[in-house]
Parts: C-alpha cells; structure tokens; sequence
C-alpha cells in the first residue's frame, strides 16, 4: 500500500489518497485495488496532451478520400455486382463476424440504463439490442449461417446490458454466439491535470472511447477465439443506429475485393454546417476529420457538380480484418488520443459531490483507418442506412429516427401497391415492418405474400 501511494505521490497525484484515514476497512480495499489498476504512465501522456493544449495526433492537411459512390455508374454498377457476389459467399461461408459497441454512457439521450435497451420500434417499441438482434438473426437465415455477435461493453453498463440480454433470451439468438467484453476506463482529469475523484473511496473513471475495442477485443480473447472459428471480417456497427445493416454483402464484398485491412460507410454531408465527422486524409493519413477542426474553405468548398467536397459524413460503420487487429494490437499500437472537455459530477474539495470541468481521454476507431495500406469509402443512402438515436429532442432523436423508419418501411409499402396505415390523433403515422421479416425493399418485396389478403390476419402488417 505504501508503495503505491508513493508512486501516486510522485507523480503528482498524492490527492487520490487524501481521504485515507476517514475510510472504512472496506472503503480502503475498494480503493487499493481500483488505484493499482491505474495506468500512471498513460495518466502522465494525458497530462502532457492537456497542458500542451492539443489532441495526440493533432493535423492540417486534409483531403477527400476516393468514395464509391451510392449510386454507382459505367463499369462500377459491373464492380458491384462482383462485391455483392462476394459479400454474400463470405456471409454464407460463415466468415464475418458482427462487432456492436455499447460501451457509451448516452448521456445526451437523458436514458437511465444501456442506450441498447432504448424503445426504438415505432409500433413495438422493441429495444435499439432487440431489433439490431431480429437483423442479425435474419441475416444468419438468409445465409444459412451463424449470427456471431461481439458486444462490447464498459463498466458503466456490462451488468445491465448482460442481464437484459438474459431476461430477453438472447432475442432468440443462440446464447453461445452472443460474446461480451468491456472496454477498459480511465480516470478523468481535472483542468491542473489531476485525477478527479467520484467519491472518498473512488476514482472517476470514465470509457476510453471506442478506439479501445480493439484491445478489449484482443485482451479479452475474443479476437483469437473469432480467428480460431474462422471469422475475417468484423461487421462494426454502433448501438444508436437501428438502420444499420451489419450483414451488406456490397460493402463486405468491396472491403474483401480491395484487400483492405479496415474500410467505412459514409453518407453524403449535403450542408456545410452539418456537425458530422467526415472521413478524409489528414497529413496523408485517413481518417475522420471532426467538424471543428476542418477549415472553412474545406467546409465549404464544392465540386463541379456542386457537391461538398469534404462529404463523405462518417455513420460509424466499419470493416474490419481480423488479422489487421491481430497486427495492430499485437504490435502494441496505440492509438491517438482525444480530449473532451466536460463538465462531470465529481468529488469536490470538501468531500461533497459537484458540478466541476474536466477532461476525459479516448480514442477512436476511425484512427485505425491510417494503418489500413487500403481502404474503401462506401457512401449509401442516408434515408436508408442512417438514424442515429442520439439526443432526447431535436436533430439525431427517438422522434427523428421512428419518423425515419416509418418513412422509409412507407416506401416499401407504397412500391408493394399496399396502404399505408392513417395518421394517429398525434398526426404521425405509425408503422414497423418487423427488421427480421426483410432487410431492405427488395427483400421486402420478394418476400411478400401474393396478395394483401395473404398477409397472415395482419400478424406481418401492422
Ligand atoms: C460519432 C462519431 C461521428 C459520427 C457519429 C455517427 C466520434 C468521435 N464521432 O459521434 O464522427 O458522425 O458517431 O453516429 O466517434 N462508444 C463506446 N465507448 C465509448 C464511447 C462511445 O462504446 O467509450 C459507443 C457508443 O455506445 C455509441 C458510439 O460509440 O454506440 C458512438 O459514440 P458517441 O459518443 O455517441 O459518438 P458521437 O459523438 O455521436
């Protein structure tokens, strides 16, 4: 004990134990061993970042990476057809594997419990885990193959999202394909530099960003476990975005043809001010160049046919080879790290709990692409692919992502020659097409009984 409180006395972080002598024989175990836990060198680099004023990895050139575009044209519809084949073997021959992260603490959206368990079905209300399973499930179906999903979790939420997977039974998927792991935490900092306190006995911890899935995925074993079963691609995805399709067999199948390590989706950033990430080079590295640090004239500059050219808007879906996070973590690479600064409900001076400004430390995912020799940029259909249930009003809202699923299963049924349902008193129409009966409208539309009258008593139509 006494060496390690010496070790945070040198560096600087003596504090951490100041409390001592008020706590409980308990109190005092809780936090020897949460403070052994503590990385004092990666607390030190923090330190460092903070005081010199700049995120690791800071940059200024920028330029747009090459998209294959959402509406291919000329020899690219011919490319597509070819990815699309490939995907679907690689789906079918067992060889991806689904990577969600849920290791966020959404606390923008004001829900009391993992964003997962969020009501997102906009007749069901099923949860954002429960209809991102009934894709999963389906796919393996449609594929005659296993539905292995990895989901990544922090401290914050492992116990609770276990338990509702539980209760739920695993939303029907076998209960051995359903991996978990939790992403690593580290303490926030105050504005000196100081390790901030959640209570006398316990250090303010906050996730590392989902930048740290690839290691908790390979500390864990799940990585090794997913190569010995014959996974080579990871299908990631993020929890908030219910229109996610984990299981496309043209991305997957562009990933694999271009032999990349790591590639992404975007959608179309169609007004400059639009506060997305957008992927592109920084210093001749890819990335996702967040909307604060992209010039004005980038922002705002436009092609020949008037399109942004910073406009490949990041939705957070990626491909990733197995073997380049074998590579990348193997080697023992980090990855840069970003600083949010934040107010945090923390310990105070007196012992007392407080509103005080801090900074958290994470990285993310999106800098891997730099390690990627290729990459693909996919750009999709905003409407169809992207609906991220983010804040609890306003733009990226459970409000705004039902409407966009409602509008987007409106379509479906307007192409079928089906009714739509009557607008509700509240004025908006409600109406989900199960996530489990079809993936996109040509599956819709192909599985669809003969007539409206063979719709099962209305048990697919609701
Ligand atoms: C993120 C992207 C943004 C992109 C948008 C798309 C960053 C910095 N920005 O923004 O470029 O346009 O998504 O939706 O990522 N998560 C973890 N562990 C963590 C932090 C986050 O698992 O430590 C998970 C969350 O559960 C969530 C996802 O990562 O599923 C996104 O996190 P969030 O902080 O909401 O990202 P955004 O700032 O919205």
């Amino acid at each position: 004990m006494n060496d390690l409180r010496q070790r945070f006395q040198d560096a600087g972080q003596g504090h951490v134990f100041r409390f001592w002598s008020d706590l409980s024989p308990g109190s005092k175990e809780v936090l020897l061993a949460q403070a052994s836990q503590i990385d004092l060198d990666l607390v030190a680099l923090h330190k460092g970042l903070l005081a010199s004023g700049h995120s690791d990895g800071d940059d200024t050139q920028f330029t747009p990476p090459a998209l294959f575009p959402a509406r291919p044209v000329g020899n690219q519809v011919k490319e597509a057809e070819k990815a699309k084949a490939r995907g679907t073997q690689l789906l079918k021959e067992g060889k991806v594997g689904y990577l969600l992260v849920a290791g966020g603490q959404g606390s923008r959206l004001g829900f009391d419990g993992p964003k997962g368990m969020f009501p997102v079905g906009p007749v069901t209300d099923i949860s954002l885990f429960a209809w991102h399973a009934a894709r999963l499930k389906a796919a393996a179906a449609r594929h005659n193959s296993a539905a292995r999903w990895f989901v990544m979790t922090s401290a914050t939420n492992d116990t609770a999202t276990r338990t509702f997977f539980g209760e739920q039974d695993h939303f029907g998927l076998p209960a051995d394909q359903v991996h978990f792991f939790s992403q690593a935490m580290v303490p926030a900092l105050d504005l000196e530099g100081r390790i901030m306190m959640a209570q006398k006995d316990q250090v303010f911890l906050a996730p590392n960003g989902h930048g740290g899935t690839l290691h908790a995925l390979a500390t864990s074993g799940l990585l090794r476990l997913a190569m010995d079963e014959g996974i080579e691609t990871l299908s990631y995805f993020q929890v908030d975005n219910p229109l996610a399709r984990p299981a496309c067999p043209l991305f997957l199948g562009l990933h694999s043809l271009a032999s990349a390590g790591m590639s992404s989706k975007v959608v179309a950033k169609t007004d400059p001010h639009e506060k997305v990430g957008v992927l592109g080079t920084a210093n001749g590295k890819l990335s996702c160049i967040e909307y604060s640090d992209l010039p004005a004239e980038s922002r705002d500059a436009r092609d020949d046919n008037g399109d942004l050219v910073f406009r490949a808007g990041n939705i957070a879906v990626h491909a990733l080879q197995t073997e380049f996070v074998d590579r990348l973590t193997r080697d023992g690479f980090d990855l840069p790290w970003h600083l949010a600064r934040k107010k945090m409900q923390v310990m105070g001076e007196g012992g007392q709990t407080e509103s005080q400004p801090g900074v958290k430390f994470e990285t993310f995912i999106f800098d891997a692409l730099a390690k990627s020799k290729t990459s693909v940029t996919l750009e999709v259909q905003r409407e169809l692919e992207f609906s991220p249930v983010k804040n609890a009003e306003g733009g990226d809202s459970p409000a705004t992502c039902r409407k966009s699923l409602t509008t987007m299963f409106g379509g479906w049924l307007e192409h079928a020659d089906l009714p739509t349902p009557e607008r509700g008193a509240d004025g908006t129409v409600r109406l989900e097409i199960d996530p489990g009966f079809a993936e996109d409208e040509i599956e819709f539309l192909e599985r669809l009984p003969a007539t409206p009258e063979d719709l099962g008593g209305g048990s697919l139509y609701r």
